[in-house]
């Protein structure tokens, strides 16, 4: 057997300094590329997208066809696990998703892993044919399969739809701590066996998305974004040993710090927000950072594109680390400037 093309990926991962780093980007695939808009036309709905091996996987592999990406992240989305539960979901034009509100013991009970497997699936074939895939046209191409962590889950869940404060599972994280921690508990276990399947069907890296991490107190954030991102990382850990973990705890500020002291995780990826320079220090020296250009330079392109990516440049210098965004791709972003970014970050000297 030819020996593997080394993946830069996840070299850095395992706490390499590569130079210039490896570079792919939160929500790659997506509406600002006319090839994934006319794929989510013919679907019909996101998650019969979500749920079609073979559409999912082409929309999985457009970014890394059209720019030559480092990573390749599975087409899928966070919510995709509860439904896998069986929870409603349904996602709506210019509306985002839409979900009934959790407000009760017995609808943390309904949650049934006994349903997943068959509607997990379609997204394990999906990892499988993208591995597929990438092991004959982009062999230098790492697969990342992600999940959504439970907290920003149990946001969703208990809100019942996107806000920019989801007062209602801060609300029920205080007030109700039982019925929370019992909906935070039935979500851990589920995310480890969903991350491990994905793993077993071929995904090289796991990304964990704490994208509201930042809205819990220091007590909270410790129990309900610390806690189970620590027990998912042991638990895979021994289930699919080798496969390196990123975290995403997002506007957590310095919490990211303890964050990456306490899970355990490979690499903790930094909102836009963060000081790589400042942060970077902070961090345990096994640990690589993922990030954290300003979505907003990606869309204003042209010098501001190259000021931001300069500045997350210096500031990963001398590290592991692997460049993104601090946040995922807007709609509104010019396909041109994602290849200029990665034209930026490959030239780098
Ligand atoms: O390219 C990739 O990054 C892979 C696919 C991916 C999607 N969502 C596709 C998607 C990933 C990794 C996600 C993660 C996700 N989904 C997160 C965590 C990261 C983050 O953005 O904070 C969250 C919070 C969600 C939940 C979610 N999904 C929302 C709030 C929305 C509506 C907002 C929007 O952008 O429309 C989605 C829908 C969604 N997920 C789209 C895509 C491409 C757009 C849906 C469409 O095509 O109509």
């Amino acid at each position: 057997m030819p020996k593997p093309p080394s993946k830069r990926l996840l070299s850095a991962l395992s706490g390499e300094a590569l130079w210039p780093p490896p570079v792919w980007l939160m929500r790659q695939a997506g509406r600002y590329l006319p090839e994934y808009r006319a794929v989510r036309a013919r679907a019909g709905g996101f998650v019969a997208l979500c749920t079609t091996p073979e559409l999912a996987a082409e929309v999985t592999l457009q970014p890394v066809r059209r720019f030559g990406m480092d990573g390749a992240i599975l087409f899928s989305d966070i919510l995709i696990l509860p439904w896998a539960l069986g929870y409603d979901l349904d996602f709506r034009e210019g509306e985002g998703p839409v979900l009934p509100p959790l407000q009760d013991r017995a609808a943390v009970d309904r949650l049934d892993p006994a349903c997943m497997g068959e509607r997990v699936a379609p997204v394990l074939e999906t990892v499988r044919r993208v591995r597929r895939a990438l092991g004959e046209d982009a062999p230098e191409t790492a697969l990342i399969g992600f999940a959504g962590a439970p907290w920003t889950v149990a946001c969703y869940m208990v809100e019942g739809r996107g806000t920019k404060e989801f007062a209602s599972p801060r609300r029920m994280a205080h007030a109700e701590p039982a019925l929370f921690g019992a909906l935070i508990e039935r979500l851990t276990a589920a995310t480890v066996e969903y991350l491990a399947a994905q793993a077993d069907a071929g995904a090289e890296a796991l990304m964990l998305f704490d994208s509201w991490a930042g809205l819990l107190p220091p007590r909270l954030f410790a129990e309900h974004v610390v806690g189970p991102a620590r027990r998912i990382r042991a638990v895979l850990r021994e289930r699919c040993p080798g496969v390196p973990v990123i975290g995403f705890p997002r506007l957590a500020g310095l919490g990211a710090v303890a964050y990456a002291e306490a899970t355990g995780v490979d690499a903790v990826a930094l909102d836009t927000g963060a000081d790589l320079a400042q942060i970077g220090p902070m961090l345990p020296a096994r640990v690589a950072t993922q990030g954290n250009l300003d979505p907003m330079a990606l869309v204003a392109g042209g010098d501001a594109l190259a000021a931001g990516a300069r500045d997350v440049l210096a500031g990963a210098r001398g590290r592991a680390h692997v460049f993104n965004l601090g946040h995922g791709v807007v709609p509104e972003t010019p396909p041109e400037h994602v290849a200029e970014l990665v034209r930026l970050v490959r030239g780098a000297g």
